[in-house]
């Protein structure tokens, strides 16, 4: 249990008044929470305080060397007006994960969980009420020891920085276009690919770059080694359904295991539909276009939750999938996960926790 320090704010921001303009990741609360580690003291002072800029040493380890892991989960308001969290230890885990293979501090699961509850109760007002909404929770961990040595860190501060939001795409849950990247790899088998590390995303940016000025929302990963196996898309892991199956590409080590892409294999296989995870080339997914069985494709992932793929573009080929249009199976886990995360349906998986 940790012992946390709690300052409330003397200047409340103003909240905004129109839901419908929230976007994501532009408004920030009025607090976060902080966690100092060092090697000789451990985890120590935490503290949740009125939300503001950091100073750090110019030297500091995360600025140079990119010693950085984040997180990103929700905080939902339920028609009686309380607040859950959706599946907070899976991203606790997958935290851990990440500092082990970037040499960084592991947060106890239970501990990354009271303190992001502590955090969401004291600006439960923050959490926002219309159709679509939620407070977006990004957890944080960098490295400051305070010299330019390469090394594993031996000081470092976890963050927690929270704000409400709309949807991901400003398509909302209406079809996506995206871009299969030909030239730029993400990650490969042994490097980073699993850990949510910011370093990923900045090797992302150049190909996200083009596929946006060519009228794409995200970029298709191809694997690092061969270019001919599908893994992930930008910021969702992806399902496609293939005659009747769904088949989505199996951790292997250079993709995210998504907390979003595990509900939903679980979802469709209580729900009786055949779940295949495996390597899936895109030559498969080319024939299956081309022959009419790519019934679906989807993608998954906490910020856009499930959002249907409509155009596909490979070199200068563009496929329309289902055309254009949202498929029976991709509605159906919109529906049920957004269902159990607002509370408007029944959570059989025990997925949801209360933050009072
Ligand atoms: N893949 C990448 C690269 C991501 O950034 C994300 C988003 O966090 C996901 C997949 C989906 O993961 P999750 O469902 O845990 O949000
Ligand atoms: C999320 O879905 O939580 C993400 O982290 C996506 C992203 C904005 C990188």
């Amino acid at each position: 249990m940790l012992n946390i320090r709690i300052e409330k704010t003397t200047a409340p921001k103003a909240k905004p008044t129109d839901e419908s303009q929230l976007g994501f990741g532009k408004i920030f609360s009025d607090h976060m929470a902080l966690i100092d580690w060092s090697a000789d003291e451990g985890w120590h002072d935490a503290r949740i305080v009125p939300f503001a800029n950091f100073s750090i040493h110019p030297a500091s380890t995360c600025l140079h060397y990119g010693s950085e892991i984040f997180e990103g989960l929700k905080a939902y308001r339920t028609a009686d007006g309380s607040i859950q969290l959706f599946r907070p230890e899976e991203n606790a885990r997958r935290m851990i994960n990440s500092s082990e293979r970037l040499c960084l501090p592991q947060l106890p699961e239970e501990d990354f969980i009271q303190i992001i509850k502590e955090l969401v109760k004291l600006d439960a007002d923050w959490v926002p009420h219309s159709d679509g909404t939620s407070l977006y929770i990004r957890p944080f961990l960098l490295g400051n020891d305070e010299t330019l040595g390469v090394h594993a860190v031996h000081h470092a501060l976890f963050a927690v920085i929270c704000g409400p939001v709309g949807s991901y795409y400003k398509e909302g849950i209406n079809p996506v276009g995206i871009m299969i990247e030909d030239t730029d790899v993400r990650a490969v088998r042994g490097g980073t690919g699993y850990a949510k590390c910011g370093g990923n995303y900045a090797a992302s940016n150049r190909a996200g770059e083009k596929a946006e000025q060519k009228g794409y929302s995200q970029v298709l990963w191809l694997d690092g080694v061969e270019r001919k196996y599908i893994e992930e898309v930008g910021a969702m892991n992806v399902m496609f359904k293939i005659a009747g199956e769904v088949v989505t590409p199996a951790l292997t080590g250079s993709i995210l295991p998504g907390v979003t892409r595990k509900s939903c294999i679980e979802l469709l296989k209580s729900k009786g539909y055949k779940v295949s995870e495996r390597l899936l080339s895109l030559d498969e997914l080319a024939a299956a276009l081309e022959n009419g069985t790519l019934e679906e494709a989807w993608g998954c992932g906490t910020a856009a939750v499930v959002s249907p793929i409509g155009r596909l573009a490979y070199k200068d080929k563009v496929f329309v999938i289902n055309e254009g249009k949202i498929g029976e199976v991709t509605q159906m886990l919109y529906d049920t996960l957004t269902g159990i995360q607002w509370g408007k349906i029944a959570d059989p998986f025990g997925w949801t926790q209360k933050v009072d």
